[in-house]
């Protein structure tokens, strides 16, 4: 949710920052800025809309240091005012989070001569760190934090200063050294130019210029900080030959599948995890939008394998409503970033009230690794999309080996075997490109399901709705007589999961209902025997190939996640950056 940007060095920094920009779009794109520092004076390029519209700008940002910013509007409009960097006096200043005591700083600095040019809660920062120079600029920023409530990652420039200063209090900042010194919200902008990487704690302060980097603690003590390798794996690597990532990442789920089933167990010791799980008293789940929809799918995994109750919680709710744990209780928080700020807030409450915090992520320097007690990876590698396809199939494939551990029946091995179904469907499309074209003229398109279907239902159309705009739903197929079937007509596609053959006739119950109010049904199915049942008497059918119904997921999601992308893509939409999302959202 936003991302900040740095660079100390001897090339110009404009240039740089622009890449490094451009890396962290995902994380908000409705504005962007940068500001450079050259013999003393500020410069400051910034617009409404994405960041390559900087780039006719970056030829009147001179100097060989500098900070940037792409936005994802929190307080005011997405316009040329509120992008940041916010400039005022010696400083300039951008900012991932939120100030949330904004309103009485902003009040109080306007009474001591203020003028504020934008709406942004931002914007009180850099007024805080012009009231509180007296010639330091590290114990500006210092002073300047103390007044701020909420979560950021600050960083500033202040002219005459030859360098940035840059500091986190709940949202991420990744230090790099290589050609120059950066800063950045995640590491992704950071591969290919720098050699290592240094995560900052909360509450560490970075002084960065092209000569070194002075990290201090939240005391203002001098700290050392490791520098680790950045490996290039850690890079996106581009959209592969794909159009867009959304298709190069659902190319990626059956890797996604044998990557994290080869490190898991050199990642985890399966007898602690297991006696940890088998002797829980109950396990809770927590997360946000897709990850929140993994966590129903270990409902019914872990459900299954432990002999506890197991409840999956939304995470934003869970912070006000938490579920009650115990000291033999284990919280699974699910979180592709590990960043998201809902999540983590929700399994701090659960580990602070004593359970065991498991942490299945998929970014292993990620906030949430931090603070859990045990990782559980997903091997996703980057995922770029803002909608989350490949790191989806990870966090089931991480479920499914959780559940293995005490279910003998559940194999790492029948995983493998489903990866290359997996493989298959993404790289056809055929069927996805009938069932996304329903879907584009459709009014309104519902997912349904019986069983375990219905969370893929669930996220099926969570992912319809995020990359193509097209109003959707996903609900238990049961459920359609008691509201949904009220909505149905011509004008109304559903798409009916039915890949449990225990649960196969009621599926087809439902696809009368719908055929009999004439609405439009597409069926995705692994039951040979349905699909032959109804092919011709539905506007599109899809066979996949015939798998377990535990582990029908992988196939029907990956299934859903094409149909998603191939409407998104007739619709004219960009699927890897929906309009008003994010992909890490790090503010509450
Ligand atoms: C955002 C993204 C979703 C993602 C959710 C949770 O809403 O757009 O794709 O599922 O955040 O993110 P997390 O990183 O915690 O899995």
């Amino acid at each position: 949710m936003c991302g900040i940007v740095g660079y100390a060095g001897r090339g110009p920094a404009a240039a740089e920052l622009f890449e490094g920009l451009k890396k962290l779009e995902y994380r908000g794109y409705d504005s962007a800025g940068i500001s450079t520092c050259d013999r003393g004076e500020i410069f400051t390029a910034k617009r409404g809309g994405r960041v390559e519209e900087l780039s006719p700008a970056l030829k009147n940002l001179p100097g060989t240091v500098g900070i940037g910013h792409t936005r994802w509007a929190t307080h005011g409009v997405a316009n040329d005012i509120n992008a940041h960097p916010h400039c005022y006096g010696k400083f300039a200043v951008v900012h991932n989070g939120i100030i949330e005591n904004y309103a009485e700083l902003r009040a109080e600095l306007i009474a001591e001569g203020h003028k504020f040019a934008s709406q942004t809660d931002s914007e009180v920062i850099v007024h805080l760190l012009d009231f509180y120079y007296d010639g330091d600029f590290s114990d500006a920023l210092r002073l300047t934090c103390a007044r701020l409530k909420g979560c950021w990652a600050i960083a500033a420039l202040c002219a005459g200063f030859d360098g940035f200063a840059v500091t986190r209090h709940s949202s991420p900042v990744i230090l790099g050294e290589g050609v120059g010194r950066f800063a950045a919200s995640d590491i992704y902008a950071l591969c290919g130019r720098a050699h290592s990487y240094c995560v900052l704690e909360d509450g560490d302060m970075a002084i960065v210029t092209p000569a070194g980097t002075e990290i201090f603690d939240r005391n203002m003590k001098a700290v050392r900080r490791a520098f680790e390798p950045l490996k290039e794996e850690y890079g996106d690597g581009g959209t592969d030959g794909c159009p867009h990532y959304m298709l190069k990442e659902i190319r990626q789920n059956a890797r996604t599948m044998r990557a994290t089933c080869d490190k898991f167990f050199s990642a985890v010791n399966a007898g602690e995890l297991r006696l940890r799980l088998a002797s829980a008293d109950k396990i809770v789940l927590v997360g946000c939008g897709t990850a929140y929809n993994a966590a129903l799918a270990a409902v019914r995994l872990l459900g299954g394998a432990y002999d506890c109750p197991v409840s999956a919680h939304i995470a934003s709710e869970a912070r006000y409503s938490p579920p009650r744990v115990t000291k033999k209780s284990v919280c699974i928080a699910v979180s592709q970033s590990g960043e998201t700020a809902d999540t983590l807030m929700a399994a701090r409450i659960a580990r602070d009230a004593g359970a065991y915090l498991l942490a299945v992520t998929n970014v292993g320097y990620s906030a949430i690794t931090r603070i859990a007690d045990k990782v559980v990876p997903v091997c996703a590698g980057a995922e770029v999309c803002v909608a989350a396809t490949k790191s989806y199939i990870g966090q089931l494939a991480c479920f499914h080996l959780l559940a293995s551990l005490n279910a003998p029946d559940m194999r790492r091995e029948s995983i493998l075997k489903v990866a290359d179904d997996v493989e298959k469907i993404a790289n056809g499309g055929t069927y996805a490109e009938v069932i996304a074209r329903l879907c584009v003229q459709s009014r309104a398109v519902f997912f349904l399901g019986r069983g375990a279907d219905v969370d893929v239902a669930v996220e099926g159309s969570l992912k319809l709705k995020e990359v193509s705009y097209i109003f959707s739903d996903g609900y238990p197929a049961g459920e359609l007589k008691h509201g949904t079937l009220a909505l149905v007509d011509e004008s109304v596609t559903s798409v009916v999961l039915i890949c449990d053959e225990a649960l196969a006739e009621k599926c087809v119950n439902a696809v009368e209902q719908i055929l009999s109010r004439r609405g439009k049904v597409a069926v995705v199915t692994t039951l040979e025997r349905t699909y032959d049942e109804l092919k011709n008497r539905v506007d599109a059918a899809w066979l996949l190939p015939s798998v377990p119904a535990h582990l029908a997921h992988f196939v029907s999601a990956t299934a859903l996640q094409l149909i998603a992308y191939r409407a998104a893509v007739l619709a004219g939409r960009d699927p890897d950056k929906p309009r008003n999302l994010a992909k890490s959202v790090t503010v509450e």
